[in-house]
């Protein structure tokens, strides 16, 4: 509590400097702060306070959004000042002379890509209802790390002075997925992905190749967290696939390999289109 009200104070001095900021530029807008406070005010009053021990207002706040049931989009979007989506990778469109160059950087950018994954967790937590409450903080775990991952990626292409921003974001995992039941999403990437990456070469291999062939402590120490992270992913997907699906791990490894046909054929059209226009 000691640490949450220190962070508090400093977020209420922000916020002070900030308004001050605001009224000396004359862009502070009173009438709109006023009832914007109010609005908040009639929100915590029906709710019977913070803490929700006082008693409840029967007059209840007046809707101000949400007039429309929120639709997750069917692309991922990215900041315009990228370069674009991709279905394929498309690294960093350099040419190496060194293979093991040339594959530890494009393993920072696959790194890099993983929002794409975080964005297909996000959709199956907002589409899937009615599980239980550990179903979702065990998946609100797994979101949190995939964009870890991505930071890792950013953060070794950064070091290098590689300018990831300006390339084409691969977003496959969530546009190939979206139209799928949340389950089905949740087997391909939990059970399809992640546990098959469990298999040598797959997260061990990337693991060592940082380590003993690039030898690059910062890529090895960032794979070695991915390769923790990506065990407990897969522990994550046989404990809640067969509940989502009613059935046993061997049907849903059936259908992650359906999945996993599908997916890759997706995204090697996507490839052999951009080829024709010659785009890779
Ligand atoms: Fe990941
Ligand atoms: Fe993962």
């Amino acid at each position: 509590m000691r640490q949450l009200l220190l962070d508090i104070e400093d977020q209420l001095a922000w916020g002070k400097e900030a308004i001050e900021r605001l009224r000396s530029e004359g862009k502070w807008d009173e009438t709109g702060a006023a009832s914007f406070c109010a609005l908040l005010r009639s929100c915590i009053d029906a709710a019977g306070g913070i803490g929700g021990e006082a008693a409840k207002t029967a007059k209840l706040p007046v809707r101000v959004r949400s007039f429309t049931t929120y639709q997750l989009p069917k692309q991922s979007q990215r900041d315009p000042a990228m370069g674009g989506t991709t279905l394929y990778r498309s690294s960093m469109g350099i040419k190496f002379d060194d293979p093991v160059r040339e594959r530890l950087v494009s393993m920072m950018r696959v790194r890099q890509e993983e929002m794409t994954a975080a964005e297909l967790l996000a959709a199956v937590i907002w589409l899937q209802k009615g599980m239980p409450w550990t179903f979702y903080r065990d998946l609100a775990r797994h979101l949190w790390d995939e964009i870890r991952h991505a930071l890792f990626g950013q953060a070794a292409l950064e070091a290098e002075g590689y300018d990831w921003h300006s390339r084409p974001q691969y977003t496959s995992d969530y546009d190939v997925n979206i139209e799928k039941m949340p389950g089905t999403q949740y087997a391909w990437l939990s059970i399809g992905i992640e546990e098959g990456a469990m298999k040598r070469p797959g997260k061990v291999g990337e693991f060592e190749f940082c380590r003993d062939e690039a030898k690059h402590p910062l890529m090895a120490q960032f794979q070695d967290y991915d390769w923790a992270d990506e065990v407990t992913h897969a522990a994550f997907g046989r404990t809640w696939t067969p509940e989502l699906f009613g059935e046993d791990l061997g049907y849903i490894r059936e259908v992650a390999k359906h999945e996993l046909d599908h997916f890759w054929g997706e995204v090697r059209k996507a490839h052999e289109v951009a080829a024709a226009e010659g785009k890779v």
